[in-house]
């Protein structure tokens, strides 16, 4: 049986560290689905169908990757589209309480769909869509942090 994997995240944008867990994510498993759903604690910059038109292509080499959106939990979607397990990058231990509830809750609400975590390559680990949104407002190069589509559209977005 195929192994599939939702590869989830608010995407706002797609950063050079998820690239690197999505990639990594695309060669254990047969398939990742990644799946941009809504995180009720942040404000995004990017819509729903930005966010996915970056992820697309940034991700268009890597044959087995499918890119998505759910509006709900995530948990429903992973049964919707059969997935076993849910894939997330871990960064430092600042991450770790933080996944640590949205992992347990998502067990709570479906035991048999497991989390497995990956550690961001150390190149990385200072990255976040938060951090690279900060330093392209006030027109901070985001070279070398996101994918190059993604730094036109911060660009254009700040302009
Ligand atoms: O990139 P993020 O913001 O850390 O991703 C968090 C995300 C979007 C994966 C999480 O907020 C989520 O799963 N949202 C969907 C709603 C849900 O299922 N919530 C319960 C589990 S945390």
């Amino acid at each position: 049986m195929a192994s599939v994997a939702v590869c989830p995240g608010s995407f706002d944008p797609i950063t050079l560290g998820h690239l690197d867990i999505i990639k990594r994510g695309a060669s254990v498993f047969d398939k990742v689905y990644v799946c941009v759903l809504n995180n009720s604690s942040k404000n995004p910059l990017f819509s729903v169908e930005e966010r996915m038109e970056l992820i697309r292509e940034a991700t268009k080499d890597i044959a087995n990757v499918e890119v998505d959106s759910f509006q709900g939990l995530l948990i429903e979607y992973a049964q919707e589209i059969g997935a076993k397990a849910i894939l997330r990058g871990l960064r430092a231990v600042s991450d770790f309480e933080y996944e640590m509830q949205g992992t347990a809750m998502n067990r709570k609400l479906n035991e048999d769909i497991e989390t497995f975590f990956m550690m961001t390559n150390n190149q990385y680990s200072y990255l976040s869509s938060s951090i690279v949104k900060e330093v392209a407002k006030y027109k901070g190069s985001v070279r070398d942090l996101v994918p190059a589509c993604v730094e036109k559209a911060m660009v254009a977005k700040y302009n």
